[in-house]
């Protein structure tokens, strides 16, 4: 399988008046060509900001970036702003959870999608005119026609959001990263929305990053799942081993917190309790040490590396996961 995206030993950290928040503590994974890759884990854990440096959208300073992201064999990291416009015109796509703060009011919904074809495609006018009406139909908006001439604030919510996919890949970019693309939307629209993205990948064979809250959403349309808790990775696997097998106590906190439309009538939800950790100092040990109730004494002061477990790709940060776990350890 083709590999287009490789992210190694990713941290960023922003200066702020109390110290350094590290926001992204050394995060390694891939994405396939065509894949859809899920980023999930609760609010703060680092999900918008590394999808966000992997365009390099994170302002520097305050923040600093380390390690490596390579795209189609391209360090992105060295890449002159230049540069880097041009992959964002062209190879890469982002669409956020509000269309509005990421949309021009000041301009028609045709021209937003015409400009980066003509200036990072060499399209002519026309063309990228035919090509916005068509990329309007594709993700469903009636009298696409019409609709191309008119603004942004002429548009439904749920109308923005077909919009903003439709800028983001008209170019036809190789990845596209989704940062809560649907949240913002009433159940049924997302479900449209979502179906519409799907069909687009199949059509394109573009790779996606999907940030969501939605464990449903994840269910039905990501390959695989990354589990981020306090800036890092704590389990990533197939969708499948992810939701059948969770390895990673957070995990399972995760699955048991949120409803999901597989789960049974009678199953209650539990919340994970307590908060994460302060980022500025984050802890010696397992970052989720003090809110798991299954720590051990190995897991306050030291933390436990991601690795391989049962499944195919699957791996998990946690000290259970070792061989000899179970064997008389001591709780914390
Ligand atoms: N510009 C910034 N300056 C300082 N800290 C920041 C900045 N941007 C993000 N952070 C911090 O980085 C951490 C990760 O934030 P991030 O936005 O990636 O979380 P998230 O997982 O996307 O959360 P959510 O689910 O709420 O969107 C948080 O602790 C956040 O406060
Ligand atoms: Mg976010």
């Amino acid at each position: 399988m083709e590999r287009i995206l490789e992210v190694k030993d990713l941290r960023v950290n922003f200066k702020v008046r109390g110290g350094i928040v590290q926001a992204v503590r050394g995060v390694n994974f891939h994405v396939n060509k065509g894949e859809t890759v899920a980023i999930v884990g609760e609010s703060g854990c680092g999900k918008s900001v590394t999808a966000q440096s992997l365009m390099r959208l994170i302002p520097s300073p305050p923040a600093v970036t380390t390690g490596s992201i390579r795209f189609k064999g391209e360090e992105i990291l060295t890449k002159s702003l230049r540069q880097m416009e041009t992959i964002r015109g062209k190879e890469m796509g982002m669409i956020f959870q509000d269309p509005m703060t990421s949309l021009n009011p000041t301009l028609s919904i045709g021209k937003q999608i015409t400009e980066g074809l003509v200036k990072h495609q060499g399209m002519s006018s026309e063309a990228a005119k035919t090509r916005a009406v068509e990329m309007l139909k594709l993700v469903g908006i009636p009298n696409p026609e019409s609709r191309v001439s008119q603004y942004p604030h002429e548009f439904s919510g749920g109308m923005r959001q077909r919009a903003m996919i439709a800028i983001a890949l008209a170019c036809n970019p190789s990845l596209l990263i989704a940062d809560e693309p649907t949240t913002a939307l009433d159940v049924t629209v997302q479900a449209q929305i979502m179906s519409v993205l799907k069909d687009l990948q199949t059509k394109l064979g573009t790779s996606i990053i999907l940030i969501t809250h939605d464990l449903g959403v994840v269910a039905d349309s990501a390959d695989r799942v990354i589990v981020m808790y306090a800036g890092k990775v704590v389990e990533s696997g197939k969708t499948r081993d992810i939701f059948k097998n969770p390895k990673h106590p957070y995990t399972r906190g995760l699955l048991r917190s949120v409803p999901r439309l597989d789960q049974k009538k009678d199953e209650p939800l539990i919340p994970i309790f307590g908060t994460p950790p302060d980022l500025i100092k984050p802890p010696a040990g397992c970052a989720f040490c003090a809110r798991c109730d299954e720590a051990m004494r190995v897991c306050v002061n030291n933390d436990p590396a991601l690795v391989p477990v049962e499944g195919e790709g699957h791996t998990a940060a946690c000290w259970l996961n070792h061989p000899l776990a179970g064997e008389g350890g001591e709780s914390a």
